[in-house]
């Protein structure tokens, strides 16, 4: 896929087939990740790759999904995420950890979305009870959650009109408007 085509492409997927994704594509995951920018390269950043069905299984239940789709947006039993990368952050080295973790984030969601793979970045997560789950080594803190599988669900991006609010169709499918290029931006001459 084109790079453009995998900005303008990628969405969140919140119902995923249950096929594995294999180890080694996850691994690469976070290789990704690993180059993303981080402010001045202090790299706070640690990563929880979650892949085995009994872990997946307990994180699950410490997750929201699509506020304005009400239980639709939710997956269903059967279309939950199969892996997750919970990224966490060094407690002493706060300062800009947050947008490190959001470069890092855009790195996984993208390569991911590349590889045919669909995510959901959690922001709605029981920090506490995942942080037990993945054994969080003392010290950090998560930021967010990343839930990934293979895509069992359709979302695509349109123009916004009024509203930003995205929704779901009578197939299912989900779209989410984005504001119009000259909303958003202008030039300085
Ligand atoms: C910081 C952050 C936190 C988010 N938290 C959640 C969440 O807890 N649950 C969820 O279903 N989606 C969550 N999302 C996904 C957003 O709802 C989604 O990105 C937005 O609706 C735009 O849709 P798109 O990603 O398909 O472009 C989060 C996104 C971001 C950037």
């Amino acid at each position: 896929m084109e790079f453009g085509e995998v900005l303008k492409t990628r969405r969140s997927i919140r119902k995923f087939t249950q096929q594995q994704i294999p180890d080694g594509e996850l691994t690469e995951l976070v290789d990704f990740a690993r180059y993303a920018p981080a402010a001045a390269n202090i790299q706070p950043l640690k990563y929880a790759v979650v892949s085995g069905k009994n872990a997946c299984a307990k994180i699950f239940p410490h997750t929201k999904w699509a506020k304005l789709l009400a239980e639709r947006g939710t997956p269903a039993p059967g279309e939950e995420p199969t892996a997750y990368i919970i990224v966490m952050s060094d407690i002493h080295k706060r300062m800009n950890s947050e947008a490190d973790a959001a470069f890092a984030i855009e790195n996984i969601v993208l390569a991911a979305w590349e590889k045919g793979i669909g995510s959901c970045i959690l922001g709605s997560i029981n920090r506490e009870q995942i942080a037990q789950i993945i054994n969080m080594p003392d010290g950090y803190e998560i930021n967010y959650a990343v839930a990934l599988g293979y895509p069992k669900q359709q979302s695509f991006a349109e123009e916004a009109a009024q509203s930003v609010a995205y929704y779901m169709d009578d197939n299912g499918d989900v779209h989410v408007p984005k504001r119009k290029l000259d909303e958003i931006m202008y030039f300085v001459d």
